[in-house]
């Protein structure tokens, strides 16, 4: 297996980290719960909780050097090699890659016909968007083909010369767009408007609801719980200091999701459009403000898509990894081999779930009062995500020798670093995990 260099990794890790949860979700997610006091408890969250297990899952990549499931195994008390089931995560990123890949063609189809034209006014701008999503099933399987054929290409190639690579390319030029956006958002009055929305709280904005969609965003951004970053971590030099490096991609990932919030309500405070518009928000809003802004606002509008596009391919990339590096270890065969398992479950699993939004297809068809797309949502954020992280905790917190996992820590930190990490992770990381399943799956309200 080739390793990332340092540098490779923390980019590759924040190329993973950084995709549509903090372009698209953060900020529709901060407008409906109301802003300051939603991100404030969001910071909370990635400081205590999405931190600590993302250091979790990094000391279990770089000391077990393998596959999730062999990781688990080679790091826990005696070996017992029960702990391969905790390779289940694994195909949960194979889960969320097939929607991802629905939501990035639509994407994708948005670049060229931002190119073209955009909608000059809302009622439009929500029909066309209808339109893409329940109809036009033709576009929507190109657009997810041509995805799913990049993300195939770019792993095929493995983690050096494809994911390495990919990063090192598309993280800067991703940087540079945001930068430029933030620019722009920067010279309009409403800017001040978005630095107070979003940095002034409202407590009575906040409820168990809110607290557990700051949790579950947490999560979901710092991709958690599906093995990615434990598969990066297992290219990762056993040298390399593991916290410093979990930092910058927690950093960098905030950072992101707080300079994409501040360009996105810049512009929808301009035009006075509503905060609260949920996930239409980057597909019937802000199309309709560009256009009020003439030539510039298309050229806004081509490159704030192209940005999330690029965002999201780094996701993609590395929500296929984990389950290629199973396969390869496992079952003993070549890259190209499990390339091919993986990548036609995600591309046909990504088929379902377009059609089943169609109108003439498969909207009828529902599991459990869901769609087959938000059943995919469903299970994988609200179930699987969670229960790979509560898994976890309790293995790193009652079934791994205490002093191994100290003497990692404490090669590149103090003690109370690592009694506090370790306090977190037996006690308060899971309970807090466990609240939000229950929650999820309605036991609790
Ligand atoms: N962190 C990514 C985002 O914010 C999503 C992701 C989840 C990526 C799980 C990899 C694994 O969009
Ligand atoms: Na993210």
């Amino acid at each position: 297996m080739t390793r990332f260099t340092r540098i490779g990794f923390i980019l590759a890790a924040a190329g993973s980290a950084v995709g549509l949860g903090n372009i698209w979700k953060f900020p529709y997610v901060t407008g409906e719960y109301g802003g300051g006091a939603f991100v404030i408890v969001y910071l909370l969250a990635i400081l205590f909780i999405g931190l600590t297990v993302f250091i979790a899952e990094t000391v279990i990549g770089q000391n077990g050097q393998a596959d999730v499931s062999t990781s688990f195994v080679n790091l826990s008390k005696s070996k017992n090699k029960n702990w391969k089931f905790a390779g289940f995560m694994v195909f949960t990123g194979l889960i969320i890659l097939s929607f991802y890949s629905v939501v990035l063609g639509w994407i994708l189809n948005y670049v060229f016909t931002s190119f073209v034209s955009l909608p000059t006014e809302a009622k439009v701008a929500g029909a066309n968007f209808e339109k893409l999503i329940s109809n036009d099933i033709g576009s929507l399987i190109l657009y997810h083909t041509l995805i799913a054929g990049s993300v195939i290409y770019i792993v095929l190639k493995g983690i050096k010369e494809g994911i390495e690579k990919i990063n090192l390319i598309l993280m800067p030029l991703l940087g540079l767009i945001l930068f430029g956006l933030l620019l722009y958002a920067l010279t309009l009055d409403s800017f001040s408007q978005a630095i107070s929305f979003m940095f002034s709280p409202d407590w009575s904005k906040i409820n168990g609801d809110a607290l557990l969609a700051a949790l579950g965003q947490a999560f979901f951004t710092l991709s958690l719980g599906v093995g990615t970053i434990l598969t990066y971590s297992a290219s990762l030099s056993k040298k390399t200091n593991f916290i410093k490096t979990s930092i910058s991609v927690a950093v960098v990932d905030t950072s992101i999701a707080i300079i994409a919030g501040l360009i996105i309500f810049s512009f929808l405070f301009e035009a006075g459009a509503p905060s609260a518009a949920g996930p239409g928000l980057v597909f019937i809003s802000l199309p309709v403000i560009f256009s009020g802004w003439g030539l510039l606002g298309q050229v806004i509008a081509v490159s704030f898509f192209v940005a999330l596009i690029f965002a999201g391919i780094t996701s993609a990339v590395s929500m296929i990894e984990p389950s290629l590096r199973f396969f390869i270890e496992r079952f003993n065969i070549t890259r190209s081999k499990a390339t091919l398992i993986s990548g036609s479950t995600f591309y046909l699993l990504g088929i379902v779930a377009l059609l089943s939004m169609s109108k003439s297809y498969g909207a009828e068809l529902t599991f459990f009062g869901k769609n087959a797309f938000d059943l995919m949502d469903f299970m994988t954020s609200s179930i699987m995500m969670p229960l790979a992280a509560i898994l976890t905790c309790i293995f790193l917190g009652y079934f791994v020798e205490k002093q191994k996992l100290q003497d990692a820590f404490t090669q590149h930190v103090p003690l109370a670093v690592f009694n506090f990490w370790y306090f977190l992770i037996k006690f308060i990381v899971p309970i807090a995990i466990i609240i939000l399943l229950l929650n999820k799956l309605g036991v609790i309200q």
